[in-house]
């Protein structure tokens, strides 16, 4: 019986310690030394070399190390029937929320402005944006966009959110589904993108639902790359139709150094951290998942696989 953990583009052993320390008689193989494959019962995984899951035929549950579990569906070769979890944890949505707090003030109060401004040694004063008249649009309400709508809210913002069924939050407008998205957009002055990456989210920021935004309206795209056009946005930018965005996520990661993001005066960028997987905070949920596998209990955060999340 092992745990095998198949990483790729981020370091395998602050896991391997963080599992160890948990649990010290965990025998755990880290790709690609993996032994016996047929002794893998449980995979936890971020990126896998797509094929490489289906070479293990004891496999009982494959496991997420983040939020998203999109890295792991796109995989054609996947085994059939092994169920897939994902990390649920309340100091990610905590984490996330931090992120999309801090570029909201940052909007408000013209944070940007001011840090020019310093640098040209000007004292000017912007009257800030008040909260109660910023409409905020939040695409998605899962664990992550519900937590940053309440915590928005919380702080007097204007704000909705959108989502594929029908959900109530106190203090958020909602809106659901197909036939309600341009009312909501036309609500939104800084729209957040917090949806899961699945065949119908894809693509799902671009040109034509700019159009439909408030004029001159600020993008922020927290959860995956996939999910903007990016030849889109720089049309927006251009026409200002978008005053500006702010990206966490990207179609390639790392940005290649070429891209006309990096250098573009209204786009400011972070390298993927609005809310990392810290090890030690998910590896109770993870072991507890790796046990329930093995004696064949429900798992927690099973992914409905029709849905993508
Ligand atoms: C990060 O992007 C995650 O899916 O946890």
């Amino acid at each position: 019986m092992a745990l095998l953990i198949v990483i790729t583009g981020y370091q395998a052993n602050p896991w391997v310690s963080k599992l160890q320390a948990f649990e010290p008689k965990l025998d755990i193989r880290v790709w690609p030394e993996v032994g016996d494959p047929d002794e893998i019962d449980f995979a936890l995984t971020w990126r896998h070399p797509m094929g490489e899951l289906k070479k293990y035929r004891n496999l009982k549950c494959i496991a997420s190390m983040g939020a998203g579990v999109e890295h792991i569906l796109c995989d054609p070769d996947l085994p059939h029937g092994v169920p897939i979890t994902r990390i649920v944890e309340p100091s990610m949505s905590q984490s996330m929320s931090e992120y999309v707090i801090m570029v909201v003030l940052n909007y408000c109060r013209h944070n940007d402005l001011y840090r020019k401004q310093q640098i040209e040694k000007q004292w000017r004063v912007k009257i800030p944006i008040r909260a109660r008249d910023l409409g905020i649009g939040i695409m998605g309400l899962g664990q992550l966009g519900g937590d940053a709508a309440k915590k928005l809210s919380h702080l007097g913002f204007q704000v909705a959110g959108w989502c594929r069924t029908p959900k109530m939050m106190n203090g958020v407008i909602t809106y659901s589904g197909d036939n309600q998205l341009i009312e909501f957009l036309a609500h939104t002055r800084m729209l957040i993108c917090l949806l899961p990456l699945t065949a119908g989210t894809k693509d799902i920021l671009n040109l034509d639902l700019f159009n439909k935004l408030q004029r001159g309206a600020y993008l922020v795209n927290v959860a995956r790359g996939e999910h903007l056009v990016e030849e889109d946005l720089l049309e927006a930018l251009e026409t200002g139709q978008l005053s500006g965005a702010c990206l966490d996520v990207f179609r390639n990661e790392p940005l290649p150094e070429d891209h006309p993001f990096w250098r573009h005066p209204k786009i400011v960028i972070t390298p993927h951290i609005s809310s990392l997987t810290i090890p030690s905070a998910v590896v109770p949920q993870i072991i507890e998942n790796y046990h329930r596998a093995l004696s064949g209990n429900p798992l927690l955060n099973e992914v409905d696989v029709t849905q993508g999340y």
